[in-house]
């Protein structure tokens, strides 16, 4: 019997309508445009309404992927969500999109919390469950409502994060597979420069008025992923063939462009071949690489045919690369453009 391969075969994203520029923000704290824009080269970010979750997110970029690629996905057999936003502690998120979907009752359905790592490591899980023969069609999933965990009274962190979803098909075929290297690794120790204040506090026995926002200590996640990320890039490309030329796309997690911009210096990877939607979206936590993947489709950039290295780091401290062949299913059509 032949080897399953996993590929990459259709892809899909979604951003809610509502914006919030930086001068917006200049209503609600004490900021301007050109230091947010200097400091981290965000303009704008989508903010999703009250009412509006995680799983609405996840649904709309599910149907921006059927729009596109005409095969029902009635009969995917794992989904995967990377969030550390999810509608509810419990039913999870996946729970949630299964039903909104309609898919088959005999899915598997899995939250996976990485923070902004975790769409990389739900790839990888992907890549895993079908090379392995235990799965044939997984939808994978990075989605965050950050906006819903922002204190919007603390300018070093709510100029940072936006709302939105992407996804992509990983179906098990015998031909070429998408995954050609990966990488890992924890610093746990640095859980404390950025978390979800609330639960945890409460159960440590610390009461605080101000609860379930994100806390960070900007400066050490910046020195931390400065240092980590172009380590695991070159790991990465030390496990397979390839050398940073042979890279058409680097997708860094769009944490900040002023964090991305040396790590492009100390991979040797120019900022020219690097896709980012920091830019109009912010920071989207789980779901800024699949938005830029999807963002360099829609702009005219990224083709079949192209190898990628994709890289994620945030909470934990975490970080997680792939090194892919893009080659969607040639049944994909190019999205509408928005
Ligand atoms: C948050 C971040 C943009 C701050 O930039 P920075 O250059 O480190 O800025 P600092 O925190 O050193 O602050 C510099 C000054 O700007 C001020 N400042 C902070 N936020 C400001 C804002 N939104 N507008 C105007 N001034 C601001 C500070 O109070 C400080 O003033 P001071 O010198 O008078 O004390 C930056 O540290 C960062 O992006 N870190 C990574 C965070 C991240 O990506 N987290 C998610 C991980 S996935």
């Amino acid at each position: 019997m032949e080897q399953s391969k996993a590929r990459i075969t259709a892809i899909g994203s979604y951003v809610p309508d509502k914006r919030m520029t930086n001068f917006d923000l200049e209503k609600l704290v004490d900021t301007n445009d050109e230091w947010i824009m200097q400091r981290t080269g965000i303009r704008e970010r989508r903010i999703s309404e009250p009412d509006q979750y995680t799983s609405d997110l996840c649904v709309s970029a599910a149907q921006d992927l059927m729009r596109r690629y005409d095969k029902s996905l009635y009969d995917v057999d794992l989904i995967l969500v990377a969030t550390t936003t999810p509608d509810f502690i419990f039913p999870s998120v996946a729970a949630i999109v299964q039903d909104k979907l309609g898919i088959s009752s005999s899915v598997g359905v899995i939250d996976l919390s990485a923070a902004c790592s975790g769409f990389v490591y739900a790839l990888h899980v992907a890549q895993g469950m079908v090379a392995s023969g235990l799965h044939r069609k997984v939808l994978v999933f990075g989605a965050d409502t950050m906006s819903k965990i922002t204190d919007y009274t603390d300018r070093t962190t709510c100029i940072l994060f936006g709302d939105g979803a992407g996804v992509v098909l990983v179906e098990s075929e015998t031909e070429e597979t998408s995954f050609l290297a990966y990488h890992q690794g924890t610093d746990g120790i640095g859980g404390a420069h950025v978390y979800l204040n609330g639960i945890a506090d409460k159960l440590n026995g610390v009461e605080l008025s101000n609860t379930g926002n994100i806390v960070q200590n900007g400066r050490e996640v910046f020195r931390w992923a400065v240092r980590n990320v172009p380590e695991g890039v070159k790991a990465i490309l030390e496990k397979s063939s390839f050398t940073t030329n042979d890279v058409d796309w680097f997708i860094p997690h769009s944490a900040n462009l002023r964090i991305i911009e040396p790590i492009c210096e100390r991979t040797g990877i120019p900022l020219e071949r690097t896709l980012y939607s920091l830019e109009n979206f912010g920071n989207t936590s789980a779901a800024t690489i699949p938005l830029s993947l999807d963002l360099g489709i829609r702009e005219g950039k990224l083709n079949d045919g192209d190898r990628i290295l994709i890289y994620g780091f945030g909470a934990g401290l975490t970080h997680a690369g792939l090194l892919l062949n893009w080659n969607l299913h040639p049944q994909v059509q190019l999205p509408e453009a928005k």
